[in-house]
């Protein structure tokens, strides 16, 4: 069973660094979710500050087992405000769950920060531990891109396509500045 992932979703955000339930976060750009079992999972991206995109490395769930008032959604946020190095800070990357459903992957992604990602934006987060860690390093990995796609397989196996270069990424033509 496949499922495309990337959902660049125009949602969500809060300056709220714990975890935090019922508030609304304010709108981000940019953003990948993945469902675990109930749970959404919205994370990394941008957010409009003094007419500039921001890359942020929030993240938020959002468990949908049961119905909410929509004026009170539970929103959870999840977001690590240290300095684990494993915390994407970009956006337009494509996310996708492990198989045993107790963590997510994220690769790929940019930001406006000229810098390329570590492990060319491979990262996991452990849904039950809330940590962010890098993956051991993997033989042949694709530079880095944004706006691609993912579909993954029961037996663990990712694939992913498409997607655009920046000018860490082998297109010097595509100067974004987000
Ligand atoms: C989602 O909510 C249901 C119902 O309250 C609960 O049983 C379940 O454990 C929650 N899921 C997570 C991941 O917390
Ligand atoms: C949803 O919340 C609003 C604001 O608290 C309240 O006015 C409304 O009655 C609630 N709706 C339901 C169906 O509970
Ligand atoms: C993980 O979630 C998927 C999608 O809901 C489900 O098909 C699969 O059986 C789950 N795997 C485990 C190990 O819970
Ligand atoms: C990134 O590079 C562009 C093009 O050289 C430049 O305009 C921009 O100011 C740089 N941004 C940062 C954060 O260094
Ligand atoms: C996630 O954390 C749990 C709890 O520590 C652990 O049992 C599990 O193996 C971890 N999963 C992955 C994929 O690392």
């Amino acid at each position: 069973m496949s499922k495309p992932t990337f959902l660049a979703i125009v949602a969500l955000l809060a300056t709220v660094a714990h975890v935090a339930t019922g508030f609304t976060p304010a709108p981000q750009y940019g953003q990948a979710a993945v469902v675990i079992h109930d749970t959404i999972f919205v994370c990394g991206g941008f957010r409009l500050i003094n007419s500039q995109y921001v890359v942020m490395s929030n993240l938020y769930s959002l468990n949908v087992s049961q119905p909410w008032n929509s004026t009170n959604p539970p929103w959870v946020d999840l977001t690590d405000s240290t300095t684990n190095t494993a915390i994407p800070l970009s956006g337009f990357y494509t996310m996708w769950p492990s198989t045993d459903n107790e963590s997510f992957y994220v690769w790929g992604g940019g930001n406006h920060l000229n810098q390329t990602l570590p492990q060319n934006g491979f990262a996991q987060y452990n849904v039950t531990k809330r940590t962010w860690s890098l993956p051991s390093t993997i033989a042949n990995m694709p530079q880095q891109r944004r706006l691609l796609s993912a579909s993954w397989t029961s037996s663990g196996v990712a694939y992913m396509w498409g997607g655009r270069g920046d000018r860490f990424s082998g297109n010097s033509l595509f100067i974004s500045s987000f």
